[in-house]
């Protein structure tokens, strides 16, 4: 299965912004080129975050906004139902994407309902694209068989340094799945790395943007998040750099398989 790439290559992350910081975060990230901005039902900033948008002159047409439905809210018709109250918060009729945020906690609502609200959802014109978000693979494979699966465009999952996380990576991309990566700087802790360090002097950058990078030179799709704007530039421009083979496989040994989200509602993992 081969599918267009629907999702632009970098976005904003809003995890843990709240009022003005949001507002702040998402206008200057919006006035320096970014048309991408990534938010959640659970991150309790919608209202923010679409009041960012509006105020900032962009047009709507021009943003592709994504929000994600709390596990919480899976059962029946609570995946409508949260998606309609994301909306109404981020003063929108539709949103470009909406993910399943986790995967049903020990399957107790079952994979077809809740994929089924999601993609009727999107038939109704409440979201563009449909999602998911922390699943494994034989999750990505279930998510795809149900009916509605086939409209999946991506799987958001951690993807950093210290966690590549390369199966579930190759298996979504092998099934024509846009991987996005979220906590692609390790949350700031790649600015301390040695490695990164040494790579970035030699680019004349910082060890984020070698992060930022190495992450988008494996085709997937970037949402860091900054409240400042030289980090927010920085982070943009880091789409023109190229590194070597060899920086390549440098980073890549630092992989750890070190798990930055993981809740006790979390599945069990591939490693
Ligand atoms: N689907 C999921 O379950 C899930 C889970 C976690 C996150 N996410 C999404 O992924 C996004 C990104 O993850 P994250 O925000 O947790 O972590 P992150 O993007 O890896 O790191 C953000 C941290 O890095 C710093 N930073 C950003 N750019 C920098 C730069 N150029 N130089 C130095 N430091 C820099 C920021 O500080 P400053 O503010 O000082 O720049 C902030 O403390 C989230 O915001 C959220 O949208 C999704």
């Amino acid at each position: 299965m081969t599918q267009q790439h629907v999702i632009p290559p970098i976005g904003l992350g809003t995890f843990r912004l709240k009022g003005q910081d949001v507002i702040e975060s998402v206008k200057s990230a919006l006035s320096l080129g970014y048309r991408h901005i990534d938010t959640a039902q659970m991150y309790e900033n919608e209202a923010e975050v679409g009041q960012a948008i509006k105020e900032s002159g962009v047009p709507r047409e021009e943003i592709f906004v994504t929000t994600k439905i709390w596990h919480g809210s899976l059962a029946g018709d609570q995946p409508i139902e949260s998606l309609k109250e994301s909306l109404k918060k981020l003063g929108m009729d539709h949103v470009d994407l909406t993910l399943i945020h986790w995967p049903s906690p020990g399957n107790e609502v079952p994979m077809e309902d809740y994929i089924g609200a999601l993609n009727e959802a999107r038939k109704q014109g409440l979201t563009k694209h449909i999602g998911i978000s922390n699943f494994t693979i034989a999750q990505v494979n279930e998510a795809l068989q149900v009916p509605g699966g086939e409209h999946i465009v991506t799987n958001q999952i951690e993807v950093h340094p210290y966690l590549a996380n390369k199966k579930v990576v190759k298996h979504c991309q092998d099934k024509g799945l846009q991987v996005t990566g979220y906590m692609p700087l390790a949350v700031g802790k790649v600015m301390k790395d040695p490695v990164l360090q040494e790579i970035a002097k030699a680019h004349e950058v910082t060890p984020a943007q070698i992060a930022l990078a190495w992450v988008a030179q494996q085709d997937i799709v970037v949402i860091p998040s900054s409240t400042k704007p030289e980090h927010q530039k920085a982070n943009l421009a880091a789409r023109d750099l190229r590194l070597s083979a060899e920086e390549i496989a440098r980073i890549d040994a630092l992989d750890a398989g070190e798990r930055i989200a993981n809740p006790d509602f979390a599945p069990e993992w591939d490693v």
